[in-house]
């Protein structure tokens, strides 16, 4: 599983000075583009839950939708939408929360998450943990409980997994 998980590291892509100068975009397209590395990463994340029951599985959008669904199937969890702002039809709970620039809102269906329900939030990356934090304000919001928090990258040097604790926090790749 080692040279498992190296391989899949070797997949994400260095994009300097994206989305602005001096931010090192950490690009998970090729990845993606890899059967073999997406097998990878979601086995490697399905696998820290055996014999664990989840009922549903919040995915942040956009990229957290990607892992998010894929997971859901995998652990024949319900898959939930956490949107930005005005994309869900229907009514909505939301959360908003800081940024390290601005405010940022994520909307969630009202009665996605039922009351106890054992839920694990989803992302492609943990930065500050600000966005995952968000989710899980929501899942908390409606009654379900946090189980985890599930990352394919992690910005160790940002901190966000103290921000989540003392929730788990699962990530695959660490920088
Ligand atoms: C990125 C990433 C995470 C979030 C992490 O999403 O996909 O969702 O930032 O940052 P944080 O831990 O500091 O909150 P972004 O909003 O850039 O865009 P996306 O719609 O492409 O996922
Ligand atoms: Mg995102």
């Amino acid at each position: 599983p080692r040279d498992a998980l190296s391989f899949a590291a070797s997949k994400i892509r260095n994009i300097a000075d994206f989305p602005k100068p001096g931010i090192l975009f950490k690009d998970i397209t090729p990845l993606l583009a890899s059967p073999r590395a997406f097998h990878i990463v979601l086995d490697a994340i399905a696998e820290r839950f055996i014999g664990e029951h989840i009922d549903a599985i919040v995915g942040v959008e956009a990229r957290g939708f990607i892992f998010g669904g894929a997971l859901a199937a995998r652990l024949n969890a319900s898959f939930v939408p956490a949107r930005k702002p005005g994309k869900l039809p229907a009514a909505c709970d939301e959360v908003t929360y800081e940024t390290e620039y601005s405010v940022a809102t994520l909307e969630m269906h009202k009665g996605s998450v039922t009351e106890e329900a054992r839920v694990i939030v989803v992302d492609d990356l943990l930065a500050t943990g600000g966005t995952a934090k968000a989710a899980a304000d929501l899942v908390r919001k409606q009654g379900g409980y946090v189980v985890a928090y599930a990352f394919v990258v992690e910005l160790s040097f940002l901190g966000g997994r103290d921000r989540l604790m003392p929730v788990k926090v699962e990530s695959v790749i660490q920088y």
